[in-house]
């Protein structure tokens, strides 16, 4: 049973294709125009969706192999995200449905973040996982595909988007994740101890002090020597901002896997490819005894690999929508399985 993946809910257009057993195409379309605004402009991120969905789709069918015939079922992302962006997915994805003569299934984004470690894997069961990017922080018991239950949610930024934020106040460009990320790794994560918000407040986290936090830091610094010390020791904030995100973040995995009793941990979503998070997230399965799965890097930013074996899951459950399928911007407990 081949299902068709779509995704478009940010600023990647994707589109794949997964038979249950092997990912058969991936193709992400990413765009570039959003970097000179300092960040994701929803209407120039639907307009280019709209300019190569079609591309991008027919590209998965052809990589594939496959023709309409092949195709079982349509899955299609229907939220969270931007309205715009959802939309040009959504109507695309019903369009092709009704002219195939197919079902189309909405797959919830953050479903396909925790199920894409299945596009090259087969964890064991149940597992923590912890869904970490530009939109989502989220820790999530699963005890086998679409059944999961939420142990807890940032309350405010998501960790990608504090590293985004921060790094636009240190004058890097969007998105900044990954800069910080290479910077750091020459810097000392001691250089400056920044807050680390609710360690004692169960599972949910809070990244928004954390940036006020640096804000205020650097608000400190005299106006005319700011530009020369941020320059002089950019190595060192970024590494003193990596640790104090990733701190929590590994705190609060670790309570989730030593409350659940788990024996493996998954990290998906942007920020897994964070190389600091990695090496303390690999630390800290060895001193739990658990083994830590991180789906390769291309499966953990936004793709359609995801959506089409979250789809495939939702597919073999007899989960199928109708054209009534409507996107919704915001996460909702109730929009996603488990
Ligand atoms: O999953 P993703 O591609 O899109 C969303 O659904 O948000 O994640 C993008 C986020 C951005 O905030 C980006 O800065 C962050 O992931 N990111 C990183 C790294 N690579 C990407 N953050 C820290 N370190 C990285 N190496
Ligand atoms: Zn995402």
């Amino acid at each position: 049973m081949a299902v068709l993946g779509i995704e478009s809910s940010c600023d990647e257009t994707a589109a794949a294709v997964y038979d249950g057993k092997r990912l058969l195409s991936s193709v992400i379309a990413s765009q570039s125009d959003h970097v000179d605004f300092g960040g994701i402009v929803p209407e120039l991120a639907s307009r280019a969706h709209e300019r190569v969905i079609w591309h991008t789709v027919a590209r998965a069918l052809s990589d594939a192999g496959l023709g309409r015939e092949d195709i079982e079922a349509i899955a299609v992302t229907e939220g969270p995200g931007l309205m715009g962006s959802l939309l040009v997915g959504l109507c695309f994805a019903k369009g092709l449905a009704i002219q195939w003569n197919k079902p189309v299934i909405g797959v919830n984004h953050i479903d396909a973040h925790i199920y894409a470690t299945f596009i090259e894997e087969q964890p064991q069961l149940p597992f923590v996982s912890l869904v970490v990017s530009g939109g989502h922080t989220q820790i999530f018991h699963v005890t086998r595909p679409l059944r999961h239950t939420l142990m807890g949610q940032t309350r405010d930024d998501a960790a990608g988007e504090a590293f985004d934020k921060i790094g636009k106040l240190l004058g890097l460009a969007y998105p900044a994740g990954p800069e910080i990320d290479r910077l750091a790794r020459d810097g000392d994560p001691n250089f400056y101890n920044f807050p680390r918000a609710m360690m004692k407040k169960g599972l949910d986290f809070s990244f928004s002090g954390l940036k006020t936090s640096v804000l205020y830091y650097l608000q400190d610094i005299p106006e005319p020597e700011r530009a020369a010390f941020v320059s002089e020791h950019l190595n060192d904030l970024c590494a003193s901002i990596s640790a104090a995100i990733t701190d929590v973040l590994i705190h609060k995995l670790r309570q989730a896997v030593r409350k659940t009793g788990v024996k493996s941990v998954i990290i998906a979503g942007g920020v897994s490819a964070n190389s600091m998070l990695r090496e303390k997230a690999r630390k800290m399965a060895g001193e739990l005894g658990a083994s830590l799965h991180i789906p390769h890097p291309k499966y953990c930013t936004d793709n359609a690999a995801m959506i089409a074996v979250t789809g495939w899951f939702k597919a073999r459950e007899g989960m199928i929508d109708d054209l009534h399928l409507k996107p919704y911007a915001r996460f909702q407990w109730d929009k996603m399985s488990g």
